[in-house]
C-alpha cells in the first residue's frame, strides 16, 4: 500500500520527536508497526525544512530531503501532508501553511498561537481545497481533547469547558509548592525540559491558557476564536507564601482556563483560582494537564495526561497524521453560532 508521505518544517523540541517517533514506527517490523497497522498504511516522513541543513543529519534518519524553504516544501509534489512546527503566530508558519492547503495538502500542526490567531481563514481555506486541517496537539498534549470536543459529542451541547492548560505553569507551581523552589529555578528547568514556549511569558503570564481555551471554547460553544476576550492573569506574582496560605485553608492554586455559559453570552478567563485539595484537578501535578468538559444532562468529563514535551506532544501531532492516512476529515472549526463576551470577573475566586 501507498506510504503518507511527509513533510516536515521545524525541528526542535517537538519537531524532533514527531521525526523520532515516525522513525521508530518505519524501522520496526511490519507487524510491530503500531502505526501503519491502525492506518492501513505506513506513514513516512520524506522531507524536512529546518534553519540548518545539520538539524537534519542531525537527526540519523536515512534518505531525508532537505528544504531549506518551509512554503517550497509545503507545496512540494513529492508529499501527501505537510506537518508545521515552527511556532509562532505569523510567518513563515502562516504562509506554509497557507501553501500546503492551497496546493491540496492536508495539514497538521501543533500552533495554538496560529490556531487561535488564523485558525478560521486557515479551516476555510482547508474546507475551501477539501483537505483535512488537524491541530490537536496545540491543546492539552498529548491529551485527545480537541477531538474529544470536536467529535466526541456530536449530538450535545457544554456547559463549560475548564483546565489546567499550560504544562509549564503547573509545572512550577507545583515544584514551587512541593519542593519550596524559586520561581525562577522552576522556570529554568521547564525551559531546559522544552515544556516552555519560545518566550516563556507566553506560558506565565497566562497567554497561552487563554490562547487554548479560545480554541476550546470556538469547538465547544462554536463561539468565533477570539484570545483577547478572554479575562487574562498568569502566575509570575504568585508567592510561595501564597501556596502555604492556599493549603492552610484546604486549597491548592492552579492556573485554570475556563469557558462557560452565562445568559449573556460565553465567557472565557484564565487566572489563578484556589481548587479545593480533595478535587480531582488539586490533584494533577507537574507538567500533567486536565480538562474538564461539562456535556448538558451528564456529569462532567475529566481527561488527564501529558501535557506539554516532545514525546507527549509528537504523539498528538502522529494520531493527526494517522487520522489523515485514513482518510478522515475533522468536522468544521470557527464557525460562530453562539455570541462571546469578554470577562470581568476578579481573579483568585474559588472554582
Ligand atoms: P522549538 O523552538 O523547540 O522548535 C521550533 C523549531 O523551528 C526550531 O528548531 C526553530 O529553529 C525552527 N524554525 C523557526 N523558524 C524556522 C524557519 N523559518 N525555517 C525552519 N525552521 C524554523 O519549539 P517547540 O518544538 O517547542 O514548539 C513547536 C510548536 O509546537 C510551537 O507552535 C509550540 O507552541 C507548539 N507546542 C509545543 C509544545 C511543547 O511542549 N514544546 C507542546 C504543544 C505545542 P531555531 O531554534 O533555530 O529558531
Ligand atoms: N508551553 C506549553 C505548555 C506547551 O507549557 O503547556 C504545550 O502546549
Amino acid at each position: 500500500v501507498a506510504p503518507l508521505k511527509v513533510g516536515l518544517a521545524g525541528l526542535g523540541t517537538v519537531g524532533g520527536s514527531v521525526a523520532r517517533l515516525l522513525q521508530k514506527q518505519e524501522s520496526n517490523a511490519p507487524e510491530s508497526n503500531v502505526l501503519a497497522t491502525r492506518c492501513g498504511r505506513p506513514v513516512k516522513l520524506v522531507a524536512v525544512s529546518a534553519k540548518a541543513e545539520a538539524e537534519m543529519h542531525a537527526l540519523g534518519i536515512p534518505g531525508l530531503r532537505f528544504v531549506p524553504s518551509p512554503a517550497t516544501l509545503a507545496a512540494d509534489p513529492e508529499i501527501d501532508a505537510f506537518v508545521e512546527l515552527m511556532g509562532g503566530a505569523g510567518d513563515p508558519a502562516k504562509s506554509a501553511i497557507e501553501a500546503a492547503l492551497s496546493a491540496g495538502k492536508p495539514v497538521v500542526t501543533a500552533n495554538k498561537a496560529l490556531i487561535a490567531r488564523h485558525g478560521v481563514a486557515l479551516a476555510t481555506l482547508a474546507e475551501k481545497h477539501g483537505v483535512a486541517l488537524n491541530f490537536e496537539a496545540a491543546v492539552g498534549g498529548a491529551i485527545p481533547v480537541v477531538k474529544t470536543l470536536r467529535e466526541g459529542f456530536a449530538g450535545n451541547s457544554f456547559e463549560r469547558v475548564y483546565g489546567i492548560l499550560n504544562g509549564t505553569c503547573n509545572y512550577i507551581l507545583s515544584r514551587m509548592e512541593g519542593e519550596k523552589l524559586s520561581f525562577a529555578d522552576c522556570l529554568r528547568e521547564a525551559q531546559r525540559l522544552g515544556y516552555a514556549e519560545a518566550d516563556p511569558t507566553f506560558d506565565v503570564e497566562g497567554f497561552d491558557t487563554a490562547q487554548k481555551i479560545a480554541i476550546l471554547a470556538s469547538l465547544a460553544f462554536g463561539v468565533q476564536v477570539d484570545p483577547d476576550a478572554v479575562f487574562v492573569e498568569g502566575i509570575s506574582s504568585i508567592m510561595p507564601e501564597d501556596l502555604e496560605a492556599a493549603a492552610e485553608l484546604g486549597y491548592r492554586i492552579k492556573l485554570l482556563g475556563v469557558a462557560v455559559r452565562t445568559e449573556q453570552g460565553i465567557e472565557q478567563r484564565v487566572h489563578p483560582t484556589m481548587v479545593r485539595l480533595d478535587s480531582p484537578l488539586a490533584q494533577v501535578m507537574g507538567v500533567t494537564n486536565a480538562v474538564t468538559v461539562d456535556p448538558a444532562g451528564f456529569p462532567p468529563i475529566t481527561l488527564v495526561g501529558p501535557g506539554a514535551g516532545g514525546a507527549a506532544t509528537a504523539s498528538a501531532v502522529v494520531a493527526d497524521l494517522a487520522d489523515i492516512a485514513r482518510g478522515l476529515r475533522a468536522a468544521p472549526f470557527g464557525r460562530p453560532t453562539e455570541a462571546l463576551i469578554g470577562s470581568r470577573r476578579a481573579p483568585m475566586q474559588r472554582h
